[in-house]
């Protein structure tokens, strides 16, 4: 029998993985999960809040957790936070939830949403566009290898995107 095989969308802060994934959603007869609003409804609080309270740490172990509930539930459309790839055993989590899709922006995309970026912990710094290349430089090569297929965002809309990804995913089984 084989493994469920679910759509799961990684990539940098601000690449529409949220937006993209209720397209997903919408337009699939899949549930959707989203790590990051499954951690904050566990914490009852934002994110952000999460980070100041307890740490990044807490954060990215209550993240392993969140992605390890969801193996062996049935295919569904998973989102992720950026920063899941940091992990080398989420990677392999995700490999086993289905296909990896990488929303790949570049850093003059993501340079443009950054103001829309402002409730994000890790760019509250006093240089939110050094932080921003230097995360992105250091994560680039995780999502390179966690992912089966590469989505370029820029000039494209979240339909546009997930309209792509229904196309390429074809190639990929899911479901059950
Ligand atoms: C993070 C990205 C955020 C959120 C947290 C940490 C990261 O999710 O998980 O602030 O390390 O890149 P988005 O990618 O949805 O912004």
């Amino acid at each position: 029998m084989c493994a469920a095989r679910s759509i799961v969308l990684i990539g940098f802060m601000g690449t529409g993985k949220s937006s993209v994934g209720k397209i997903l959603e919408n337009q699939s007869s899949l549930d959707r999960f989203d790590t990051d609003e499954m951690i904050s409804s566990k914490f009852s609080m934002p994110i952000q809040e999460i980070f100041s309270k307890y740490g990044e740490e807490k954060f990215r172990e209550a993240e392993m957790e969140a992605l390890r509930s969801l193996a062996g539930k049935q295919s569904a459309i998973i989102v992720t936070g950026g920063g899941i790839v940091t992990k080398a055993e989420n990677v392999d989590l995700l490999r086993e939830l289905g296909t990896v899709v990488w929303l790949d922006g570049d850093y003059e995309t993501l340079r443009a949403r950054i103001d829309r970026l402002g409730d994000r912990p890790l760019l509250q710094t006093p240089d939110p566009p050094a932080s921003l290349s230097e995360l992105l430089e250091a994560r680039n090569p995780l999502y390179r290898n966690a992912a089966d297929i590469r989505v370029d965002i820029s000039q494209k809309t979240s339909e546009e995107i997930a309209e792509l990804i229904l196309r390429n995913i074809r190639n990929f089984p899911i479901g059950e």
